[in-house]
C-alpha cells in the first residue's frame, strides 16, 4: 500500500438521501479489506467537534444496504464553520492518529473539508450524496435517483384525485435551488408544466395556457413546482392562479421531506458502492482532498475547494419536450 494513512473516518454531512448506507459500507468494507482502520464518526461536523467516534467492523455495516437515512446520523453543523471548531474536530482525530476523513454530503460540506485539509494535516475525499443533483464534476449524487422515484410515485397518485375532480394541481418538489427533481419527476409525471428555478417563471403565460386547455375540455392539468423556483413555492402560485381563473378549482401539495426518505433504489444503491469502493482507492493512490463523483459512467474526481453547485445546466431539449408532450 503506497499510502501511510492507516486510520480513516467517515461522517455523513448536511441533508440526508438514501443510499448514503449503501456508501458508508462501501467504505468500511473496501477499507477494512485494504487493512485500513475505519472510524464511524456520529452526526457530521457535529460529532467530530464532540468526538462521538467509534470503531466500525464489518458487522457495524451489516444489513444496511436497503435502508434509507444514515446510521451515522447527520447534521448542518454551524460550529464548524468556526476555526475553533475545526480544531476542535483535529484534535479528536489526531488523538487517535486518524489521518483520512471521509465525507458524504454535498458541495457545502465539500466546502468545509476542503478547509479543515489546508489548516490541519488531514486528507479529506468527499462522496456525493444529496437528493438535489445540484454538484458540478458528477452526473449522479447519491439520493437524487430514490428521490425522484418517491416524487413520481406521488404525484401519480395526485393524478387520480386531480382528474376524478378535474381540479388543477400545483405539486411542490425539493431540490433547494437547483430544479432537477421538478425536471426529472415532471416529465415522467407528464406534468404540464414544469417551474424550476433555472428558467424564469412566467405566470400569466401558465395562466394563458390553462385557460385555452379549459377550453378544449384538458381536464387534468398538473403543475410541478421546484421549491427553489423564482416566483415562490406552490403556495405563492396558487394565490396568483386563482386570481386570474376564479373558476378553476386548484390545489396544492408539498410533497416535503418524504423525498429524502425510503429504501434507495437500485441506481443509487449502485452509485453509492462504487463511489465507496473508490473514495478509498483515492487514500490508496494518495490522492488528497477530491470528491469523488460519475462522469459518462467513469469515476470522476474533483478538488473539494471546486465543490460548486451546478445551476442553469438543464438541457434545452428537455425542456422543449415538456412543451411538445404536454400540448
Ligand atoms: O439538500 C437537501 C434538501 O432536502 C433540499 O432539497 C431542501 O431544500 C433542504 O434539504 C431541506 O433541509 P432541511 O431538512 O434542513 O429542512
Amino acid at each position: 500500500m503506497s499510502t501511510k494513512i492507516s486510520k480513516i473516518g467517515i461522517l455523513t454531512s448536511g441533508g440526508d438521501a438514501p443510499g448514503m448506507n449503501a456508501a458508508i459500507r462501501a467504505v468500511v468494507r473496501t477499507g477494512l479489506f485494504h487493512g485500513l482502520e475505519v472510524y464511524g464518526i456520529m452526526r457530521g461536523y457535529q460529532g467530530l467537534i464532540e468526538d462521538e467516534i467509534s470503531v466500525l467492523n464489518s458487522r457495524s455495516v451489516a444489513n444496511i444496504i436497503q435502508r434509507g437515512g444514515t446510521i451515522l446520523k447527520t447534521a448542518r453543523c454551524k460550529d464548524f464553520f468556526e476555526y475553533e471548531g475545526r480544531k476542535k474536530a483535529y484534535e479528536n482525530l489526531k488523538k487517535r492518529g486518524i489521518g483520512g476523513l471521509v465525507v458524504i454530503g454535498g458541495d457545502g460540506s465539500f466546502r468545509g473539508a476542503a478547509q479543515f485539509a489546508k489548516e490541519f494535516k488531514i486528507s479529506c475525499i468527499g462522496i456525493a450524496g444529496t437528493i438535489d443533483k445540484d454538484i458540478q464534476g458528477t452526473d449522479y449524487t447519491i439520493g437524487f435517483d430514490t428521490a425522484v422515484n418517491t416524487a413520481v410515485e406521488a404525484i401519480d397518485k395526485v393524478r387520480d384525485t386531480m382528474e376524478a375532480h378535474d381540479r388543477i394541481f400545483i405539486i411542490e418538489v425539493m431540490g433547494r435551488d437547483a430544479g432537477y427533481i421538478a425536471l426529472h419527476s415532471g416529465i415522467a409525471t407528464g406534468a404540464e408544466n414544469i417551474l424550476i428555478p433555472e428558467i424564469k417563471t412566467n405566470i400569466d403565460d401558465i395562466a394563458t395556457s390553462l385557460q385555452k386547455k379549459g377550453k378544449r375540455k384538458k381536464l387534468v392539468n398538473l403543475i410541478v413546482v421546484a421549491e427553489g423556483d423564482d416566483f415562490g413555492g406552490a403556495e405563492e402560485i396558487q394565490k396568483i392562479l386563482i386570481k386570474k381563473l376564479p373558476k378553476a378549482e386548484i390545489r396544492v401539495c408539498i410533497l416535503g421531506h418524504i423525498q429524502r426518505g425510503g429504501a434507495p433504489s437500485c441506481l443509487d444503491r449502485l452509485i453509492a458502492s462504487r463511489m465507496g469502493y473508490y473514495a478509498i482507492q483515492c487514500f490508496l493512490e494518495g490522492r488528497k482532498n477530491v470528491f469523488v463523483g460519475i462522469h459518462n459512467d467513469k469515476m470522476n474526481y474533483t478538488p473539494l475547494e471546486s465543490a460548486i453547485k451546478s445551476k442553469g445546466h438543464i438541457c434545452d431539449e428537455w425542456l422543449k419536450i415538456v412543451k411538445v408532450l404536454a400540448s
